[in-house]
Formats: structure tokens, C-alpha cells, sequence
């Protein structure tokens, strides 16, 4: 199978094409290689080079520069490759940055996945189109866990261009007959993630010493997911002939704490301090959690294997490995 995967360079893209290629197939990576993260705090390039290193060692994969906003370009390059399948990954993936470069989200998210579709469709070897899509969706979670048919009610930007790419992704379908497969990660943690999210900001605090700060007691919940876990769920949709036309969670399945986490990382790095402070009153946050992944299970065999516990342990292990602090 030749799989095209948009945004392959990124955290999630970069897993799933180590595994493609460890199960025999061919991958072609398309990214534009964008970083929205001030480049005083990030450590991009290093990380960049850790996870790419071994998948275009020996040419095994192919990376092809290119932005999903040059619709010419993008279509120009699928018709030289004649994937099997896309699975569309870029985006600006961070809610916060969403709302405050909102024109750069409706540019990549929104008009970015049309463009996508719009070549798909120009390409008839194309056989499945997979969307990353995410929990935001939900906004605030009606019940727990959230099932695929809860009521979506975005609360941000960037969930409010992932319902429209989940929409879209559905019109193309109906219009034009492209398979596809619409995914939902949530909070994915793991080795080489640039993004700062909240794992990633507390394990690099705890080893530079500094405090771990807990808003409202550190209770809101998130279903953290290893970034392997979320892989073999892509992976599983991309080759189930059940998940044709279908929309999956692919999570952890458990809805855990900031405390539960920040707590693992103070049992790896005993010096760790953990703070307690008011939330600020500027950002608004989806009340989330568990969403639920027993569909996930039932049609396409999926077995999240990583518990917080022990995938904050491989993420820290990676950390300290690495030395990229
Ligand atoms: N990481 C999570 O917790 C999470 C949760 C829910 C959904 N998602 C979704 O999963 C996908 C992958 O997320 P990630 O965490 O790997 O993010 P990432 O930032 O690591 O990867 C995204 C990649 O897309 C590329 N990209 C951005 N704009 C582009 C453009 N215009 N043209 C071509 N490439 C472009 C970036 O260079 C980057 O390599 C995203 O669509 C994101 O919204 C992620």
C-alpha cells in the first residue's frame, strides 16, 4: 500500500509512518515543516531530527516540502504519486494558537482540508481519505465517555475547523463517492511532541526544576493518549474495510486528571514541585474527559496498551534518553 500522509512530518504523522513502514509499506510524507511555538522555547529542529531520523534513513520514506494552501502544487504532486490511500494530518493542531491565528486556521484547517479533498478527487488511486479530526468537536462533553454521536458544540476555533472538516470531509463523500475514515484523537502524549502541551510543558518543568502549576485543584480530565497507541488506531481504520465511511475516538478510553499526571511525573522526578493556583479568567476550556473507544474496539480490533502510568514513563524515559533539554 502507498499511503500519502499530509502533515506527516508532525508528532502523530511521523508515528504512523514509522509503522506503516515497519509493516512493509510505502509512505510519502507532504509537509510544509511550520511551527507555531515561539522558537526561543522550542526545541523544533532537534526534536525534528529524532523523529525523522530513522524513517527517511536509507530513503525508506519519501518527504516531500509542500503546503496544503497551494492547491495546484499539492494536486501536481499527488497525481505523480498515486497513493493508495491520504490520510490528512496537517493542520495548526493547537486550540489556543487557533483562536489567536484564527486566519492561519481557517487557511490550513478549513480551506487547507478542501484543497485536500479537492485533489483526492482529481486522483482516482485514492481508494480511502482519513481525517484527523479531535475531541474538540465535542466542546463540552454531554456525558462520559463521549460516544461518536454525542452532541457536537465546538467552543474554540479550532474546533470549530475540525466539525467543518469533518462536514466537508462528508459532503466530498457524498458528492463526489470518496471513502473515508474521520478519526478523534485527544491530548496525544509522547516522545519528540513540540507543541507544548501540558505533558510535554510539565515533564520539561519538572526536569528544569521548575513548578508544575495546577489550575482549580487540578481536577479537569483529559483522556491522555500515547502517541503509539493513537498510531495503531489510524492504522487499524486505514486497512478496516469496517471503517470505511465511519467516524472513530481513538483514545486511552480513561478520563484522568492534571493532578493524576503531574503526581506520575513527582514519582520519576522526586524533586518535582507541584502549585496550585486560580484558573485565569481569559481562556474558556472545554469541560472534557473519557471519550468512549468501544467502537473502536468492536469493528476494528483496537487495544490501547499505554495506562498514564506507563506512558508518561516511556515519555520521561525519552526526555532524560534524549538530552534535548
Ligand atoms: N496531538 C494531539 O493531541 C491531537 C489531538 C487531536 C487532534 N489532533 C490532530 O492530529 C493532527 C496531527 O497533530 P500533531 O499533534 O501531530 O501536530 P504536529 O504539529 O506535530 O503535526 C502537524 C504537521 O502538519 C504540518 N503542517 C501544518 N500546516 C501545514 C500546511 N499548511 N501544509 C502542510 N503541512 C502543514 C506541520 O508542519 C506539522 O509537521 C492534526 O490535524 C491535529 O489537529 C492532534
Amino acid at each position: 500500500m502507498k499511503v500519502f500522509l499530509t502533515g506527516g512530518a508532525g508528532f502523530i504523522g511521523s508515528a504512523i509512518a514509522r509503522k506503516l513502514l515497519s509493516q512493509g509499506e510505502e509512505v510519502i510524507i507532504h509537509d510544509a515543516f511550520l511551527s507555531y511555538i515561539d522558537p526561543l522555547e522550542s526545541n523544533y529542529e532537534k526534536l525534528l531530527k529524532l523523529r525523522l531520523g530513522d524513517i527517511t534513513a536509507d530513503g525508506k520514506a519519501r518527504i516531500i516540502r509542500g503546503d496544503i494552501r497551494h492547491k495546484g502544487r499539492l494536486l501536481k504532486i499527488l497525481r505523480e504519486h498515486n497513493p493508495d490511500a491520504v490520510i490528512h494530518l496537517a493542520a495548526l493542531p493547537i486550540s489556543t494558537v487557533s483562536n489567536v491565528f484564527s486566519e492561519d486556521a481557517m487557511g490550513i484547517n478549513l480551506n487547507g482540508t478542501v484543497n485536500v479533498l479537492e485533489a483526492v478527487r482529481e486522483v482516482p488511486s485514492v481508494k480511502r481519505f482519513i481525517f484527523a479530526s479531535s475531541s474538540m468537536v465535542y466542546g463540552d462533553f454531554t456525558r462520559e465517555p463521549a460516544e461518536e454521536d454525542d452532541p457536537k458544540n465546538p467552543i474554540d476555533v479550532y474546533g470549530g475547523t475540525k466539525l467543518s472538516g469533518e462536514i466537508l470531509t462528508k459532503v466530498f463523500a457524498r458528492q463526489y463517492g470518496i471513502t473515508y475514515t474521520i478519526i478523534r484523537p485527544s491530548a496525544v502524549y509522547g516522545p519528540t511532541d513540540v507543541n507544548r502541551r501540558v505533558t510535554q510543558i510539565f515533564v520539561e518543568n519538572a526536569f528544569r526544576g521548575k513548578p508544575l502549576v495546577l489550575h482549580n485543584g487540578g481536577l479537569s480530565k483529559l483522556d491522555f493518549t500515547y502517541v503509539e497507541d493513537e498510531a495503531d488506531g489510524f492504522i487499524l481504520a486505514l486497512k478496516s474495510k469496517k471503517a470505511e465511511n465511519e467516524t472513530f475516538n481513538i483514545t486511552r478510553g480513561e478520563g484522568r486528571t492534571l493532578k493524576d499526571m503531574a503526581e506520575i511525573i513527582k514519582k520519576h522526578i522526586p524533586e518535582t514541585k507541584i502549585e496550585y493556583k486560580e484558573a485565569p479568567r481569559d481562556e474558556k476550556r472545554p469541560e472534557r474527559g473519557a471519550l468512549s473507544v468501544a467502537k473502536a474496539k468492536t469493528l476494528l480490533g483496537y487495544n490501547p496498551k499505554f495506562s498514564l502510568e506507563e506512558g508518561m514513563a516511556a515519555y520521561i524515559a525519552f526526555v532524560k534518553k534524549s538530552g534535548i533539554l
